[in-house]
């Protein structure tokens, strides 16, 4: 297993460019499901998920294809339906391809994911949906079976946000018969970037950014070229980066909208944004003050940038508390963070971080995706030698984060495994 080693302390310069959304490509990829035919999508970074899902694809029949970040995906001869546990054991987003399955093949086999390391993570609302758009689910020998004769409009109210269960029941309606009405849905950029492409491709979908939407069926949709959208926790994760390591750098093709609420937060802890169209400009204050931090939905500040958040919060001025109403329990770093000097305890889910004067370098292991990102964070403002074990859940989601941190002057090496 790869581990990186950061010598920490250096001061950042320069610009670094945002890659496209992990997010809001792994459920497109399975939208290209709900067309035959050949789908072509561009500003696709190197990341294992979106290879663990193009291997799911893959094993359903489609022909998947990646070169210089441009995806394609032929579902022409897609006709196998199931997602076997090797696979959705691996990659809970494999889930995505519920909807879309039951859409075109009108049944689909699908593991059922387990837990993961920010906490249990039910399935429930994804399956409900389904029954409420006029499914049959049996669980058996740990998959989930989902028949139907034809899908038929529904009006569905989530009992609680979810962005997975709102992307699969958007994918499930857009070709099912009649109506559907989506109501308290997720209003993430990710589900409008799913929408534009069904949109795209020929779906009838009113209400983007907005918690109700209105789908009508239509009877088939049509392959797409499209562009991805940048990914909003990577352009959060480099913007603490600079507030971190005290460093003035910019991030460049991203949506400054898309992180509003880590704005909001690091303007409060005395950083300084110039915020232009597609471009964002950190000067980090000489002292960083606390701020509290609760996740919430979006526009809501992100479970996603938590764990980052966090880090920087071990080198303020004072004490902060942070709470993750979506994962209560995604804490891991909390534990490892404290290797390397913070002051983090606990009061059941609410971390409470008093801030330290520094960081001292430590051997440090990675728990999950934000959570090592959070570690890099911190070895990069950390006194001396941090070693990260366990890299590969950074690599799910950002595509060469030590290339890039190298170019704005980071120390920091990967050693291969
Ligand atoms: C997606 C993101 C993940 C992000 C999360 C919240 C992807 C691939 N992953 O995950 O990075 O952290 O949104 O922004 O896009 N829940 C249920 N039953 C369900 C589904 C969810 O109770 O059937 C709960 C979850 O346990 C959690 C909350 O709903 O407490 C929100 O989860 P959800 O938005 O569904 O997260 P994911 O789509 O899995």
């Amino acid at each position: 297993m790869d581990k990186f080693v950061i010598n920490g302390g250096k001061k950042l310069t320069g610009d670094v460019k945002i890659s496209g959304a992990k997010n809001a490509i792994l459920p497109i990829m399975t939208a290209a499901l709900l067309a035959k035919g050949k789908s072509i999508f561009h500003n696709v970074p190197h990341l294992n998920d979106i290879k663990m899902m193009a291997h799911v694809l893959r094993v359903l029949g489609a022909r998947v294809e990646y070169e210089n970040e441009t995806l394609s995906i032929d579902t022409t001869y897609a006709d196998y339906y199931e997602a076997p546990y090797e696979l959705v054991s691996k990659m809970r987003a494999s889930i995505y391809v519920l909807g879309p399955l039951l859409a075109r093949c009108g049944k689909a086999r699908v593991s059922f994911p387990g837990g993961c390391a920010i906490g249990t993570r039910p399935v429930d609302l994804h399956l409900k949906v389904m029954e409420a758009l006029g499914a049959k689910i049996e669980i058996e020998h740990g998959y989930i079976n989902a028949t139907c004769e034809n899908l038929k409009g529904a009006k569905i109210r989530f009992e609680k946000v979810s962005v997975g269960a709102t992307a699969n029941a958007i994918m499930a309606a857009v070709l099912a018969s009649g109506i559907t009405n989506l109501y308290n849905v997720a209003k993430e950029p990710e589900i409008g970037s799913l929408i534009d492409c069904l949109i795209l491709m020929g779906a009838k979908i009113k209400g983007k950014d907005t918690s109700h939407l209105k789908i009508t069926g239509v009877k088939e949709l049509q392959p797409i070229e499209t562009e991805m959208m940048p990914d909003r926790i990577e352009a959060g994760t480099f913007l603490i980066a600079g507030a971190i390591t005290g460093s003035r750098i910019s991030i460049s093709n991203c949506v400054p909208e898309h992180i509003q609420s880590l704005s909001d937060r690091l303007i409060q802890t005395g950083c300084k944004l110039n915020i232009g169209k597609r471009k964002v400009e950190i000067i980090p204050p000489s002292k960083i003050l606390p701020v509290n931090i609760v996740t919430y939905p979006y526009p809501d500040f992100p479970t996603d940038l938590q764990a980052q958040f966090m880090a920087l919060m071990t080198l303020s001025e004072g004490e902060s508390r942070i709470e993750d109403t979506i994962f209560p329990d995604r804490l891991m770093h909390v534990a490892e963070l404290n290797r390397l000097d913070a002051d983090i305890s606990l009061e059941k889910h609410v971390a409470v971080v008093s801030g330290v004067n520094s960081l001292s370098g430590a051997m440090v292991m990675a728990t999950d995706l934000r959570a090592s990102a959070a570690l890099v964070l911190a070895g990069l403002a950390a006194e001396g030698e941090t070693t990260i074990s366990r890299i590969y859940h950074i690599d799910r989601g950002y595509d060469k984060i030590e290339v890039k941190l190298q170019k704005l002057g980071a120390d920091i090496v990967r050693i291969k495994g």
